[in-house]
Order: C-alpha cells, then sequence, then structure tokens
C-alpha cells in the first residue's frame, strides 16, 4: 500500500473497483469484511465497492459469484453502484481488478495524491507472482469464479496485514 499521508486515528478506508461490481468488487469487499470481522478489526477498515459502469446499479452480485462465494464460507450480498468523483476523495485506497480499471480510475484522478490512492488488487497478492490482474470471471465458467476468490483472498490478507500495520494492531493469521 504507497503511503499517502493518512491520520492513523480514523479507519483505514478501501473502494474496490471493477466493471459492472456485481461479481470481482462486491466479492473483495466481501471477503475483506469477513477477514476483517475475523481478525476483530473493525474498528480500523471501511470497506465499499463499486463499478466503473452503472449497468447493473442497485443489483445484487452476480449468481454464480455468490454461490461460489458460498461454498468458501463467505456472504457477498453488496447492493451494486457506479464509482462517483467524490470517491476519488472520500476512500484512501481505491483497489482496482485489471488494467482497465486502472485506467479508468486514474483518468478520475484530479490531483496526484488521488492517483496514489489507486493501486492493483495483484500489487497485494503474495502467492501468485504471475497475475498482474483478477481476470473478469463474467463470460467464463467455474474456473473463472474460483479463481477470482483465490486471488481475492491472497490480496486481502496482505491488505489487513499492512492496515494493522499501520494502526500498531498485531496480526497474527
Ligand atoms: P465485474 O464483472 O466487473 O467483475 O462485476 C462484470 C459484470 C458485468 C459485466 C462485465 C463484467 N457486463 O458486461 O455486464
Amino acid at each position: 500500500m504507497k503511503e499517502n499521508s493518512e491520520d492513523i486515528s480514523k479507519k483505514t478506508s478501501l473502494l474496490f473497483v471493477c466493471l459492472g461490481n456485481i461479481c470481482r468488487s462486491p466479492a473483495a469487499e466481501g471477503i475483506m469484511r469477513h477477514i476483517t470481522k475475523e481478525h476483530m478489526m473493525e474498528d480500523y477498515v471501511d470497506l465499499d465497492s463499486a463499478g466503473i459502469g452503472s449497468w447493473h446499479a442497485g443489483e445484487l452480485p452476480d449468481r454464480r459469484m455468490r454461490s461460489h462465494g458460498s461454498a468458501h464460507g463467505y456472504d457477498f450480498s453488496s447492493r451494486a453502484r457506479q464509482i462517483k468523483q467524490e470517491d476519488m476523495q472520500r476512500f484512501d485506497h481505491i483497489i482496482v481488478m485489471d488494467d482497465e480499471n486502472y485506467k479508468d480510475v486514474t483518468a478520475m484522478a484530479r490531483t496526484d495524491e488521488q492517483r496514489r490512492k489507486i493501486s492493483r488488487m495483484t500489487d497485494f497478492c503474495k502467492h501468485h507472482p504471475g497475475h498482474t490482474a483478477v481476470p473478469d470471471p463474467y463470460y467464463g465458467g467455474d474456473r473463472g469464479f474460483e479463481l477470482v476468490i483465490e486471488l481475492l483472498e491472497d490480496g486481502c490478507k496482505e491488505l489487513l496485514k499492512q492496515i494493522a500495520q499501520k494502526h500498531g494492531v498485531a496480526y497474527l493469521l
């Protein structure tokens, strides 16, 4: 996580972003919420997700994504929304899933400080060195949804670890 001038007395806020906000980013939000709770770190983390597009606004995550999530013990039940300009200001970190998302979100940044908030989910993955994106599973099969969960679990654990370090909280994995 890039170092921004953050006030560590307040929660660290994360916005996960993908194209439609019905597969990858709600799964990232759900997994991060799950492990945040598991590590009793709710007082330190604020989470949300959004999509580049508005096509699915108001919808629950894709049925396939929810079902793969349930099989791993997760509850993906956020409602889709489109990213908006004020998100660039409001969140400490904006975490995107692929290069296309990176380009689109970067185009919304109005200051260098806002540009520095943007990272790729795979930057945090410790066990998937060959992956530079969380691939869009929408038009594929089961394996694509499983890969999304695998990459997100890897990245979210590292994210939580970095947040714990920032707040001086012991983090046991
Ligand atoms: P997501 O997946 O970006 O991971 O939510 C997609 C969902 C919907 C569409 C594309 C990607 N779509 O074209 O409707």
